[in-house]
């Protein structure tokens, strides 16, 4: 597809904006603040479908035209959503069989959001029926810069049981089998335990049953459950398209914890512009890294190209245990980080604090309080930041390390009857980032087919599942002079989850050079020691050579001798197996020597440890971005060239001041 460009200058800056919450008074006020703070983007009518389409087919666009040309006279532009993520209770009073069955057989109400299901013919059509309305009447608009596809699609439930949703499953079986029932049964393997079917009929969707489920049965019923949000996504942004060819198209991502529902990889090419929704975890004490790690996923989605962060929180969220407020200083390097890689714009949940409804206890940038509050001294002061680093636009990420990151291994390694349930992606991936993030490595994430020729290294911490074209691209970047380094339990099956015989760890045995017969999963709790120094945690595996040389071996427990961490001359290149999870410290030792080994540099040597380096390449100069997580602040030494861009201060000491618990964005031009 053509790509269309966002057409905002500079980074865009804003957030959800919400006026249909407020008496029209309050408006007057918003453009003002806006303005103040120097807001330049905000997505409307996200949650306004009810306002907008009181009874089928009849629209007030009264309240949405006044925002718009309000917006417009201020210089603001509007991203415009379509309202789908919140049918009407009328829509559904005439539709209940819209709404959503859970898996075990509950029928859930309306009363909230994004609680429908994708495959009700009903839903599509009311969902088109108010896109297209939108589109013709808002095409020409001046203010409409983008449109807003829904809304975190896959968010609160991406899934629905009923019998409508169950005849949308087989008829996206028929397709992926070729209609081709054998082709099914051996796939799922049914001759197991008396599943076998003979009849697409008596396909169902994965719903509770009294023992444990087929696991091919419930992976592609996860591909299946995002495919089918995918078509629903692609419906309206093909009627926004028609009404208005020229207009952007997105929908707002969440990549990390919230929900996993969603191929993303499948989503991106099928988007004008990537963006993305973070929100900070109160459990999490780096949640620095946290940002870090989803802004290189969501770059890496949008194929290296700028993205936009849409949606992120100026203090506490209203859907965690306990909500924490941000630290000084937080909101600040929170957005600037997200800018460090990659985001073009900046948005926010929400433009100004709720009083009523679901999400009142949620902040916003104007609180509650007014404008006499530290939120919104930091939001005014944030707004004059990115006007500072307009120049950053466009410019791009530089990693030669490239993580590979797959949904359906994922989803996959996570199902039930696995050898260990303390097995998690996410927790995986990060573990193995991490160390990297405390070296200041620039790092993209990959799917295990893509290119990896711009790469010296490519991680796999965790692909349990991989499919024989993933491995074999893997195997050539090692075997082509690549350093490969593999996590444990990875290659264990293909992409029907059938185990790969012959030894673990299956599709990888030959580029790694190692053959394990039997898997010694780790208790909760339970380490084994290294030889080398330090513990495994988790996993552990009887390891025998072929090929590989041991780096490392158990030195205690019933492995006691065995390989933990192998090494392995593959070709013109080097692959490496972790067969348990190395502790912190020792895998950030092993992780370094790999990155050497591989020619890999930090992004800035020198940097003090705790203040993060990111860098941005643009057609002639780069940004350097340093954010200090460790309170006291730091000097780092740059080119003599460069200047800071937030404070606009030649720097021809060759050193630049971050402030203790502060930012600073250096530019340096190329070749300096
Ligand atoms: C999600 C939604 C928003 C809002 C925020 C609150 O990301 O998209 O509408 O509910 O969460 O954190």
């Amino acid at each position: 597809m053509t790509r269309r460009v966002l057409d905002v200058p500079g980074i865009a800056y804003g957030g959800d904006y919400n006026p249909e919450q407020w008496p029209q008074e309050v408006w007057a006020e918003d453009m003002r603040l806006m303005t103040e703070a120097g807001v330049n983007m905000v997505s409307v009518n996200i949650f306004s479908w009810a306002l907008l389409e009181p009874a089928e087919g009849e629209y007030d666009f009264s309240r949405l035209d006044r925002v718009l040309d309000m917006l417009y006279a201020h210089g603001i532009a509007a991203d415009l959503a379509t309202p789908t993520a919140a049918p009407p209770a009328w829509f559904f009073r005439a539709h209940p069989e819209a709404l959503p069955v859970d898996r075990d057989g509950r029928g859930l109400s309306y009363g909230s959001r994004q609680t429908f299901c994708p495959s009700s013919p009903a839903y599509r059509e009311a969902a088109l029926r108010v896109a297209r309305a939108l589109g013709e009447r808002y095409a020409g608009h001046p203010a409409v810069v983008m449109w807003h596809v829904h809304n975190e699609y896959g968010c609160h439930n991406a899934e629905c049981f009923c019998d409508t949703s169950a005849a949308a499953f087989r008829s996206w079986l028929r397709d992926r089998y070729g209609d081709d029932l054998a082709a099914l049964n051996h796939a799922w393997g049914t001759a197991f335990w008396s599943q076998w079917y003979y009849d697409w009929d008596e396909i169902l969707p994965p719903r509770a049953t009294g023992a444990v489920p087929n696991p091919a049965h419930r992976l592609d019923w996860r591909r299946f459950s995002s495919d089918e949000l995918l078509s629903l996504c692609k419906a309206e942004r093909e009627v926004l398209e028609q009404a208005a060819p020229s207009v952007p198209a997105t929908t707002n991502f969440m990549v990390m914890h919230n929900f996993d529902a969603l191929d993303y990889w499948r989503w991106a090419p099928e988007l004008d512009v990537v963006s993305n929704d973070h929100y900070l975890r109160s459990t999490d004490p780096e949640s620095e890294i946290d940002i870090a790690l989803s802004g290189d996923l969501v770059r890496s989605l949008a194929g290296g190209r700028p993205w936009l962060l849409m949606e992120h929180s100026t203090g506490a969220v209203n859907w965690q245990q306990v909500n924490r407020a941000k630290t000084p200083g937080e909101l600040r390097r929170n957005a600037l980080a997200h800018v460090a890689r990659g985001a073009d714009g900046i948005a926010y949940f929400q433009w100004r604090a709720a009083k009523a409804g679901a999400e009142q206890w949620h902040s916003a940038m104007l609180p509650h309080a007014g404008t006499d509050s530290v939120i919104w001294r930091d939001v005014v002061q944030l707004g004059s930041d990115l006007r500072s680093l307009a120049e950053v636009r466009g410019s791009t990420g530089t990693a030669e390390t490239a993580i590979v990151w797959d949904w359906d291994a994922k989803w996959a390694v996570e199902l039930p009857s696995q050898p260990s349930e303390s097995v998690r992606y996410l927790e995986l991936i990060r573990s193995w980032y991490e160390p990297l993030w405390r070296a200041g490595v620039a790092v993209d994430f990959v799917r295990p087919d893509a290119d990896l020729s711009a790469y010296r290294l490519v991680l796999a911490p965790s692909l349990y599942l991989v499919d024989d074209a993933g491995a074999a691209n893997l195997a050539s970047f090692a075997e082509r002079g690549g350093t490969l380094a593999v996590g444990f339990h990875s290659g264990a099956v293909d992409e029907n989850c059938h185990v790969r015989l012959g030894g673990y760890p299956g599709a990888f045995r030959d580029v790694l050079g190692v053959r394990s017969d039997e898997l010694f999963p780790l208790l909760p709790g339970e380490r084994a020691g290294l030889d080398t120094g330090g513990t495994g945690s988790l996993w552990s595996e009887r390891v025998r050579l072929a090929g590989a040389r041991a780096v490392s071996s158990y030195a205690d427990g019933p492995l006691k001798g065995v390989p933990a961490v192998t090494r392995h001359d593959y070709g013109t290149g080097t692959a490496w197996y972790l067969a348990t999870l190395p502790d912190p410290d020792t895998l950030g030792a092993l992780l370094a020597r790999v990155r050497e080994e591989a020619g890999v540099r930090p992004v800035l040597e020198g940097v003090p440890s705790g203040v993060e380096a990111v860098r941005r390449r643009g057609p002639a100069a780069d940004f350097v971005f340093l954010v200090d997580h460790t309170g006291q602040g730091a000097e780092v030494a740059v080119s003599a060239e460069a200047v800071e861009l937030l404070t606009g201060t030649p720097l021809p000491g060759g050193s630049v001041s971050v402030p203790p618990g502060g930012v600073a964005v250096v530019r340096e031009p190329r070749g300096a």
